[in-house]
């Protein structure tokens, strides 16, 4: 690992416990608001969305409701960089969202931790509950006059309820099923008061930004915008496991440097960046910068940063098998064209990899693909279409092949 940013991740030096929390207390909100927006933070759940923005839409110098809610669902295959936050370091996620209360003026926040986090439900009350005896969190915090309390929601292992509007639902208590929007959370969340959602990993760069500033964490990339990344390295490598890098390192770097290169001396073959959502990368499209907007450019997505590599024996089409298996389970059901679709592509391609492929099933998925995307109310029917389209574009013979040698 190279760049520090988190504290007990990296075993770094930069932050130190509740310090940022002091400093913030003494400051007024609008200048914590304004120094996390000056650092450009953007999103870590996978959208990127600026934070500083997000934050705006909140009424402000409201002495009305407003909930915050930290999204630990984490269900985004390839990813596991949330779990060890709250694993390793909670009390700097605490912390973070401890400060971004002050700055929007919650009192109220929950953490919607996956239903599968079984272990982390039994220890991050306690951690919690450490924070509320050095008073740290709950009533009148540090004698500040600010009071602000979390609490732990496990959800019951959607893949949809990660989605913010769907994670309220189920925070309601309702089948997690997102909403149709405008109105956004901003205005209209949880129990329809105004609600700021954000990832494990984006409330926990907030103690950074505040202590040591917006241009250290600017610099703390390498391409001068957005602070380190939490990269899941999963797959053929030497070295899977969590890496903290600058933004902006190169995806060869990180697969080649970090995690030590591709198992048993075999030919990288293809990468999904940024969990399994992403559009897939060839082994020859891997000399580009692991920031949002680069990646956007080469038509993936940085998402949540979970890199799955796959060396010269994977079947691409067997990928997109499993892909559509997993998306045809946990579609909501809600939108017709996400429901039917998935279940169609799925169908598709497990009778090709059966060997039971007919010509047009090829075209048939792409047809399907198109046809999701844009039209469901949230995000799932982008995370379907777009993966399992770039790996038919981009591997087409592999897929052909099946067909031929039916
Ligand atoms: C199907 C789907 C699943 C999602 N899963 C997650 C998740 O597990 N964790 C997460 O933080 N965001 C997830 N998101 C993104 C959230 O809707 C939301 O954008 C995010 O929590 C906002 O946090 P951020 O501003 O810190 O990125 C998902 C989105 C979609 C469409």
């Amino acid at each position: 690992m190279k760049k520090i940013l988190t504290a007990n991740i990296s075993g770094g030096t930069k932050i130190s416990g509740y310090e940022a929390l002091k400093k913030t207390l003494s400051m007024r909100p609008e200048e914590v608001a304004f120094m996390v927006e000056r650092s450009g933070l953007r999103g870590r759940g996978g959208g990127g969305f600026p934070a500083g923005l997000k934050w705006k839409f909140l009424p402000q110098n409201s002495r009305g409701t407003i909930y915050l809610i930290c999204n630990a669902d984490e269900g985004e295959p390839g990813t596991f960089k949330d779990r060890h936050i709250m694993e390793f370091d909670p009390h700097l996620l605490i912390e973070g969202m401890v400060i971004a209360a002050y700055a929007v003026g919650a009192k109220q926040g929950f953490i919607y931790l996956r239903g599968e986090y079984g272990w982390i439900a039994k220890f991050l009350p306690k951690a919690i509950d450490e924070a509320v005896r050095e008073g740290l969190l709950g009533d009148n915090i540090l004698g500040s006059g600010f009071s602000f309390y979390i609490d732990v929601f496990r959800g019951a292992g959607s893949y949809v309820c990660g989605e913010e509007t769907a994670l309220i639902e189920s925070l309601e208590g309702k089948p997690g099923r997102p909403r149709l929007r405008p109105p956004f959370p901003g205005t209209n969340g949880l129990y329809g008061k105004p609600t700021l959602v954000h990832n494990v990993t984006t409330f926990s760069c907030i103690p950074f930004i505040i202590q040591n500033g917006p241009d250290a964490f600017k610099a703390a990339s390498s391409t001068g915008r957005g602070g380190t990344k939490l990269f899941s390295i999963s797959g053929h490598v030497n070295k899977p496991g969590l890496y903290e890098y600058p933004m902006g390192t190169s995806l060869r770097e990180l697969i080649y440097e970090a995690a030590g290169g591709i198992k048993g001396g075999k030919e990288l073959k293809a990468v999904i960046p940024g969990g399994l959502s992403t559009p897939i990368l060839r082994a020859d499209e891997i000399d580009v910068s692991m920031d949002f907007d680069t990646l956007a450019a080469v038509k993936t997505m940085l998402g949540s940063g979970g890199i799955i590599v796959m060396d010269e024996t994977v079947s691409i089409p067997r990928v997109a098998q499993k892909a559509a298996r997993f998306y045809a389970h946990e579609s909501c059901g809600q939108c017709a064209p996400c429901r039917e679709g998935t279940a169609m592509i799925k169908l598709l391609l497990d009778r090709m990899v059966n060997g039971q492929g007919e010509q047009d099933d090829l075209d048939q998925v792409m047809r399907l693909c198109r046809y999701i995307n844009g039209s469901t109310i949230c995000a799932f029917g982008y995370a379907v279409s777009l993966p399992i389209a770039a790996m038919i574009r981009k591997f087409r013979n592999e897929f052909e092949a099946l067909l031929e040698n039916r």
